[in-house]
């Protein structure tokens, strides 16, 4: 009974231990053997000691008034196993047996105990937090670009411009920003999403919130601003197309025109899908005044206005300008800070961002670094102050741009100047008359971009002849979200930004592994405690029955039973069957140990005159 219990005990210490723990990888053994090893132990252990109960309750009964033999048998059966010990719960004639039917129940529900044992050990999927070993990159200070200028050379005009002899200045972006703007305009943001710089070593991650310097961008539908005239000559598609040996022209045309001196116009009643158009025109800027509507963002990189005609070239729409509703838009990308959350879950990144609104430009930075060129030595405030690449004043050499006024959150000049450089020549393109096309955009004419297109019949097929300016027009013309595309971009660029930026920073996160953990279900081991308890009471019980009563303790000694045989006398002559022998002692009241004579092997008086009684 002891060792049951010491067995138990183990048992709950062991599950005490591997409670919320890992699962251990051991090959041979698992914790459910183990606990399933225990517990049949316990059991086996238990089982004996009961068994012994019953069969010494058996004495104890045997010794006190007199009763069936047959309830011997019975009694014996129980102690035997599951099947005997059912028979004793369910045979009602057995008078007295209390702690025999107590010891049945124990042993037939033993038999529960190894699923018990099996239900106690449970899996569940848990997280295991690796802090710290993964990381996300942010951007303090980003320096990226090439800014090239040899001349020194140079005088102030009497307007505030810098004039310079000799070779323009020189400036491009990185080449990892060019293609990031390129890989903005072309791909949607879950794929600009997956191009942010982070390393996860494992299946999911959390990354702590950073604050990094980013690329913003802002739109502004400028409908509004349009300035509807027929004084037009409705020559726009004229002098945009390749050829110009057609051109076409006509007085009183309709014409749109935006503040920023944006325009389209078309020939009326008969220009349209039909015919030639000009679907939409372009003017894009790195200087905040010549924009719209975004003069108060003052670390622009590049605004981009847009006027378009709501019609699809490809449709055999028969309508003619100006019957055609005309939208404009403008979308800028300006220098912030941004706030970024993000995890990786099952392989895909997911980072939100928030622009920083309160980290302004801080005036004191982009100073230029030759006192000569300070606003006071009649360089023009907007000149000192101007982050647009000019092939001229960008000799300007300067400290770094800085957003907010604690450190960090800077961009050198060669990223500055280069950016600016890169986004003119890739949004714009010089449609003025070649000799006029310098370096600088101003020089470029407006507009500066342009969607147009022709209905051709080539042998008899009619095909739209679309011509475009630059490159980036196309998708300008087919976006749907022209919001979407310059919030793409700027995600794109930040991302550059963030890969790129001066040292290499990064923010640590954390790696979420998913694990399998034991959890112990605590209320299944109740039956075995309740077992136990049972078997401990009737084991107490049993000593102390024996101790007041007469009989041995030979418990379940067969040696006991047979030395028992000679009391009975012939009781069962002529019995041959087991049914005889049965039906012979269900009949015979009897005591097997005497009272008196203290365990003597002896049959009591008693069954003497009942056997007498019951053969005559
Ligand atoms: C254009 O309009 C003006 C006034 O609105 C008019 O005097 C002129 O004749 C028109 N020209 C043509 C070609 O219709
Ligand atoms: C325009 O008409 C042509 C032939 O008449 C037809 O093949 C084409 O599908 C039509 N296009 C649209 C957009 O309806
Ligand atoms: C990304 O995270 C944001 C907020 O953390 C959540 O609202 C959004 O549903 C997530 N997107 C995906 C695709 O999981
Ligand atoms: C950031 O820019 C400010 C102003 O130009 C300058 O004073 C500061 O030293 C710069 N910080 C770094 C880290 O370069
Ligand atoms: C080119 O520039 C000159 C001088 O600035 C100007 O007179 C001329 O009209 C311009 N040509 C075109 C086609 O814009
Ligand atoms: C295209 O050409 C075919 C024959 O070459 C002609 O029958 C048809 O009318 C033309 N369509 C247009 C729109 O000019």
């Amino acid at each position: 009974m002891a060792s049951s219990i010491i067995l138990l005990i183990a048992m709950t210490v062991l599950l005490a231990a591997f409670n919320h723990k890992p699962i251990f990888d051991d090959r041979i053994w698992t914790l459910n053997a183990l606990i399933s090893t225990l517990s049949t132990a316990s059991k086996a252990c238990l089982l004996a000691a009961v068994a012994s109960c019953i069969s010494q309750e058996n004495w104890v009964l045997f010794s006190g008034k007199p009763r069936r033999l047959y309830d011997f048998e019975l009694i014996s059966g129980a102690s035997r196993g599951p099947f005997g010990s059912f028979k004793v719960l369910t045979s009602f004639k057995l008078r007295g047996g209390g702690l025999v039917r107590l010891g049945a129940l124990a042993t037939i529900l033993t038999l529960a105990m190894d699923p018990f044992s099996q239900q106690l050990v449970q899996l569940h999927s848990s997280q295991d937090r690796r802090v710290d070993e993964a990381s996300i990159a942010y951007a303090s200070r980003y320096s990226q670009g090439t800014l090239v200028s040899g001349m020194t050379a140079y005088s102030i005009t009497k307007d505030g411009h810098v004039k310079t002899q000799g070779a323009d200045v020189y400036a491009n972006a990185d080449f990892a920003m060019q293609a990031a703007v390129a890989f903005g305009l072309a791909a949607d943001a879950d794929a600009i999403m997956e191009q942010a710089s982070f390393h996860c070593p494992g299946v999911e991650c959390d990354f702590k919130p950073l604050e990094s310097l980013s690329v913003c961008s802002q739109c502004s539908d400028v409908t509004d601003s349009l300035k509807k005239n027929t004084l037009s000559m409705g020559d726009q598609y004229s002098n945009l197309q390749y050829d110009p040996s057609i051109a076409e022209a006509q007085a009183n045309c309709t014409e749109y025109r935006l503040p920023n001196g944006l325009f389209l116009n078309n020939m009326d009643h008969k220009y349209g899908p039909r015919s030639s158009m000009v679907y939409m025109s372009m003017l894009g800027t790195s200087d905040q005044d010549k924009t719209v509507a975004m003069k108060d963002v003052d670390t622009l990189i590049w605004s981009q206005t847009v006027i378009k005609v709501d019609a699809d070239p490809n449709s055999n729409s028969t309508k003619t300008w100006p019957d055609f509703k005309v939208s404009a838009s403008e979308c800028a990308l300006y220098y912030c800070t941004r706030r970024y959350e993000g995890d990786y879950k099952i392989g895909f990144i997911n980072i939100t961002s928030t622009e920083l609104k309160d980290h302004k430009r801080n005036p004191q930075s982009w100073q230029p670094l030759d006192p000569r060129f300070q606003s006071g030595h009649g360089v023009a405030e907007k000149v000192v102050k101007s982050l647009a690449y000019d092939p001229q004043e960008s000799i300007i050499r300067r400290t770094d741009l800085q957003l907010g006024t604690t450190a960090g959150w800077n961009i050198s000049d060669e990223a500055v100047y280069g950016t600016s450089y890169y986004m003119q020549t890739l949004f714009a393109n010089c449609l003025n008359s070649p000799e006029n096309c310098t370096q600088a955009v101003e020089s470029w004419g407006v507009p500066n971009g342009f969607y147009i297109s022709r209905l051709s019949n080539f042998s008899g097929e009619e095909k739209q002849a679309e011509q475009f300016r630059p490159s980036v027009a196309k998708v300008l013309w087919e976006t749907e979200d022209y919001e979407q595309v310059f919030d793409n971009i700027a995600a794109s660029m930040s991302n550059a930004i963030r890969s790129g930026a001066d040292g290499g920073q990064i923010e640590k996160g954390d790696v979420l592994q998913p694990t399998t953990v034991y959890v112990v279900a605590w209320p299944w081991i109740t039956l075995h405690a309740a077992i136990e308890l049972g078997g401990l009471v009737l084991l107490v019980l049993i000593i102390r029955s024996s101790g007041s009563n007469t009989a041995h303790i030979w418990k379940s000694s067969e040696l006991a039973v047979l030395s028992k045989g000679a009391a009975l006398g012939d009781v069962f002559k002529e019995t041959h069957t087991k049914d005889e022998l049965e039906e012979r002692a269900k009949n015979i009241p009897t005591v097997l140990v005497n009272k008196h004579e203290m365990g003597q092997v002896e049959g009591s008086s008693d069954f003497l005159l009942t056997d007498r009684r019951n053969v005559a």
